[in-house]
Parts: structure tokens; sequence; C-alpha cells
């Protein structure tokens, strides 16, 4: 296999570099510290196309092959990955199922918005609730005439109060299980749709995650995604494409405790030398480096797969499962090399030590990407 990055891949790590390091990296602590959605910043990504990478030609994006699309969530992790919660949540869960699963109108109204980034995306699956047995979900759809009125509350909804599209599950049948669960595009702007709790995160806290209420909201026909009963589906199969995304985004920010770990041992010195002089740190670095190189290969498997149109379920979870639980060690090395100034919110460590904790959890926490592991390998996948 050949890993070696083509011209293309490399202008967009490149190009998603630059624009990260100069404009997300120097805000990055401040926003964190503010809760401060970076409105602008998104604009300027979706002026360079960086929210509309998964979003093809005919519709004013800017597709790319999925191994570029982890190169460019890495670079934007690596300088906030709480822009980069919002990127990836908007590129693959908002917007892969249109792109799958919509019709060609649906295809035409939305995705030319949310490839400029005009309007953002959001997924509302999981309920208080349904997180893990997503699908217990209680948000119902009933039938009216050319309508469905949804009713229900949606949890942990990323950007759940700046999203103008977001990807909604409700069931039409709950003694149905998963068969009733149908998925519908809801426009933010039409009556009965509202924002509801903030929730007051440990990290990512520049990335807004909200309950979203509806009640009465009237979905048109048109609004259907898929077929009845098909949402369980779209759910779980943009689940894998977007686990990838979260794998990459964690390489992101392990890539920058790496960094940021490597800069200060070379600096800091005790007992008359700089620390990365002694062999404790140097094996310290040695491991986060080759673990982070492992998750990124893992993270690039899935990403192939995908782009060879094959079902990527366990390498997803495999990538989302091994690349988060990394990024979460090599973090907590980073502040250990740090000692006491890596509690200290005087250096990035400790942000990137409380962003990484959540890659565990959201898109299917550890346990459940285990859980999807092992059906497959029993299966024989
Ligand atoms: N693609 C397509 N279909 C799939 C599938 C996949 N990857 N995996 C399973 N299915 C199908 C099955 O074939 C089955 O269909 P049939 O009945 O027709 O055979 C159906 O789905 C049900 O499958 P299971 O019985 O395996 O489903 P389950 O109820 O046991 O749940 C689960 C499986 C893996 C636990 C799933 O519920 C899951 O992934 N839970 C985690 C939910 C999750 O990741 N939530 C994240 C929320 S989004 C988020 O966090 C975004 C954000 O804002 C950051």
């Amino acid at each position: 296999m050949d890993l070696t990055l083509t011209e293309e891949q490399r202008m967009i790590r490149d190009m998603a570099r630059d624009f990260a390091q100069k404009e997300l990296a120097p805000k990055a602590a401040e926003r964190d510290e503010n809760d401060e959605f970076p409105r602008q910043d998104l604009r300027k990504m979706g002026e360079l196309g960086l929210l509309g990478l998964t979003v093809p030609e005919a519709y004013d994006g800017f597709k790319v092959d999925t191994v570029s699309y982890c190169l460019a969530m890495e670079e934007i992790a690596r300088a906030c990955a709480a822009t980069s919660l919002v990127m990836t949540v908007h590129c693959t869960p908002a917007i892969y199922p249109i792109v799958y699963f919509g019709s060609e109108e649906q295809k035409r109204r939305c995705l030319p918005h949310m490839a400029s980034g005009e309007w953002l995306g959001a997924f509302a699956l999981t309920e208080a609730g349904a997180g893990s047995d997503a699908a217990s979900i209680s948000t119902t759809a009933v039938r009216e005439g050319d309508e469905y009125v949804l009713n229900g509350v949606k949890s942990w909804i990323t950007t759940g109060d700046e999203a103008r599209i977001l990807i909604v599950f409700a069931t039409v049948d709950r003694s149905k299980g998963h068969k009733g669960i149908t998925a519908f595009i809801v426009d933010s702007q039409r009556p009965g749709f509202r924002v509801g709790k903030h929730e007051e995160k440990m990290g990512m806290r520049a990335s807004h995650t909200t309950e979203v209420i509806l009640e009465d909201y009237r979905a048109p026909l048109s609004d259907l995604l898929g077929e009845e009963g098909q949402g369980f589906k779209i759910a779980l199969g943009t689940l894998d494409a977007s686990r990838i995304g979260i794998a990459a985004q964690a390489v992101g920010i392990a890539q920058a405790a790496l960094d940021t770990a490597l800069r200060y041992a070379q600096e800091r010195c005790q007992f008359g030398q700089p620390i990365a002089q002694f062999q404790a740190i140097q094996w310290m670095l040695a491991d986060m480096a080759t673990r982070v190189e492992a998750a990124r290969l893992l993270t690039w498997q899935a990403a192939l797969k995908q782009d060879r149109g094959e079902r990527c379920t366990k390498e997803a979870s495999m990538a989302k499962l091994f690349a988060s639980e990394v990024s979460t060690w090599v973090c907590d090395r980073a502040l250990q090399i740090h000692g006491g100034y890596g509690y200290s919110r005087e250096y990035p460590v400790e942000r990137y030590y409380r962003d990484a904790r959540v890659t565990r959890i959201y898109e299917g926490t550890s346990e459940i990407q285990r859980l999807v592991i092992a059906t497959q390998l029993l299966r024989g996948s």
C-alpha cells in the first residue's frame, strides 16, 4: 500500500494548516475561556472551501477523497479542536445523509448553502433517554396529510443553537423499534423549532452543545429523508463515515499535544540541562509519537476503504476507538512532561486534555466502538 500523499492531498493539508495556524490557533485559548463560537472563522473556512469538502461539485461543493478530508480535519483540530468539532459535524453527519439519501430537490435546496458555510448543519439523534441505545428514541413523527408533525427533545446537539439544517431522527411507530425510525431535514427557522438548555462542558467549549426542542414542528413531505422507517440505517451508515472524521480530529489534538511537549522538553531545564536530555522524557516522547502515527494510519485505512466504496463499519470504529484513546493518553503524557505548568491555564496542554476527553464519548463511546468491532468480527467481516 502506497502511503505517499498525492500533490492534491498535500495542497489541501497545507492550505488547512496555514489557515488554522494563522487564524485559529492564536484565538483558541480565549475562545475556550469565553465559550465563544468561532462564527467569523467558520465564514472564512466556508470561503476557503473547508466546509464543502464532502459536497459534490454538482452542488457547488469541493468534494475531496476521505484521506484529504482527514488531513484537513487533523490540521483544524490541531489548532482549535472546538472549531474542528463544528466542522466535522457539519461536513459528515449533517451533509452525508443529504448527499447519500437525499432527493435531487433536497440536494439542490440544501447543499450549496451548506458547502459555502452560509448554513451550518447538525445531527439530532441523541435524547436524554437514548444515548448509546440510539434505537430507543422517543421523538415522534405523526403523518397528517402532506406533513409530518414532530414532537420531542433532542439532547447534546453540537451546533444546536447555530445550525440552520438539522438531520432529525424521530419514530413514526415506537412498537416497530428501529424499523419505525425516520429521518427528516429540519429547518431551524421554521415554527415549532426551539433551542433548549446549553450544556456547560468540560472541553470543546467554543463549540456549542444544546438541547433542541420540537413542538408541533410541521415538516413537509419534501423534508422526509429517504423512506419512512429507513432512519436508523441512515443514522448508523452516517456514523460509519463520521467516526473517521472524529478519529482524524483525535489525531489532530494528539499531534498538538505532542508538538507542545516536544518544544517544552527542549526549553525547560532542570538539574542543569533541558529535560529532553533525560531518558524518562525521551521514552515518553517516543511512545507518544509512535501512537500518534499508528492512530493516523488506522484512520487513513478506514478512509481508503470508504473511498473504495466498501463498507467500513469495523475500520471506522477501530480508528475512532484507537485514535480517541491515543489522544487522551498522549495529552495526559504531554501534561505530565509539563509538570505543574501543564496543570495551569498558562499552557495549552490542559485544554488539549479537556478537549480530547470527549472523543472517547461522542459519536459512540469507546465501549460502543468495541461492541461494533466485535459484532463485525463475529460476523466474519
Ligand atoms: N450501517 C447501516 N445499517 C446498520 C449498521 C451500519 N453501520 N449497523 C447496523 N445496521 C442495521 C442492522 O443491519 C439492523 O438492521 P436489520 O434489523 O434490518 O437487520 C439495524 O441496523 C439494527 O442493528 P442492531 O440490532 O445492531 O442495532 P442496535 O439497536 O443493537 O444498536 C449500536 C447498535 C451499535 C449500539 C448503535 O445503536 C450505536 O451505534 N449506538 C451509538 C449511538 C451513537 O453513536 N450516537 C452518537 C450520536 S451523534 C454525535 O455524537 C454527534 C455529535 O454531535 C458529536
